[in-house]
């Protein structure tokens, strides 16, 4: 029996944990083949200073190495910053080396940044954002495109938000960012159609995920308590979707972000797909 994305492979940014690593068991178990990049050990110190929750460590990295082996598949794993153009040029190198071919990418890397009004956001935190979410994005595409347009073939699926078609409070450099990579995703689907590459946008509500699991994000949902905790922000998180659900599991992303890479979607080209709990209709 084959999987849905069998022989393919697919380089996946952010793999560390949360979604990436997701993607990374849900694509290895469908047949494809990973290269798993997250961040190095100095760069990972460096952005945790503009998270309010830490980055993911290369432990995690191989972590998802090994429990992508358990899955039956086989991963490799790059320690990159996705603002670092030359060692994501390393990174797909390194994968080429041993893969031989590259077909499809989820540009999943990012960070929400500290939480404040736009106007009280520092130059630092906005930057950062800007450098990972964003840019980090384009420099991935920037990547990998050549690799793709050569063999006429490829699917790359950008992780945006519902934060990328909508906005909120207290997350100014996000939202811009996630809007901007909608964008940027509209750009390269016009660049690479004539090559067959596919280029597409997941645009998931809240994600199970240390990103939304942390003390910054409990307090920007329950304003009104000193210390909330998780079960506190059950029901102020529920009430952004439409179904009765406070946020979605990784592999809900990871079943979307397959189907997008996988040959199913062959003629799906330049959309966002909302896996959002009808957060958007609402
Ligand atoms: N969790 C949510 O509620 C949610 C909702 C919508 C969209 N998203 C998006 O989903 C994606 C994955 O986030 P997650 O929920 O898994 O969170 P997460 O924090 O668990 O995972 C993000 C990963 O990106 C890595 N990373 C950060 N900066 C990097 C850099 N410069 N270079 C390489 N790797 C870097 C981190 O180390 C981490 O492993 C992000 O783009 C995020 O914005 C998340």
């Amino acid at each position: 029996m084959t999987g849905r994305v069998q022989d393919k492979v697919a380089l996946i940014t952010g793999a560390a944990r949360g979604q990436g690593r997701s993607h990374a068991i849900r694509l290895a178990e469908e047949g494809a083949r990973v290269i798993a990049v997250d961040l190095p050990e100095a760069a990972c110190k460096d952005v945790s200073r503009y998270s309010p929750y830490p980055m993911a460590t290369e432990a995690d990295l191989a972590a998802t190495v090994g429990l992508v082996e358990a899955a039956g598949g086989e991963a490799l794993a790059v320690p990159a910053d996705v603002r670092d153009e030359d060692e994501l040029t390393a990174a797909v190198a390194a994968g080429l080396a041993r893969f031989g071919r590259l077909d499809i990418v989820s540009a999943n890397a990012g960070i929400t940044g500290f939480t404040g009004k736009a106007w009280e956001l520092s130059r630092e935190n906005w930057q950062a954002v800007i450098d990972i979410d964003l840019t980090g994005t384009w420099q991935t595409a920037k990547a990998v495109a050549p690799i793709m347009i050569d063999q006429r073939c490829g699917s790359i699926v950008i992780t945006a938000s519902t934060m990328g078609l909508k906005g909120t409070a207290n997350l100014a450099g996000y939202v811009a960012a996630k809007h901007g990579v909608i964008g940027l995703m509209r750009a390269l689907a016009h660049e690479l159609a004539a090559f067959s590459v596919r280029v597409n946008a997941v645009a998931p509500t809240s994600v199970a995920t240390d990103m939304v699991f942390n003390d910054a994000v409990y307090q920007l949902f329950r304003p009104d308590l000193a210390h909330p905790g998780k079960e506190d922000t059950v029901s102020a998180f529920t009430q952004h979707n439409m179904l009765p659900v406070p946020w979605a599991d990784a592999r809900d992303i990871s079943e979307a972000v397959l189907w997008l890479a996988s040959d199913e979607a062959r003629y799906v080209h330049g959309i966002v797909l909302p896996v959002d709990a009808g957060q958007l209709a609402k």
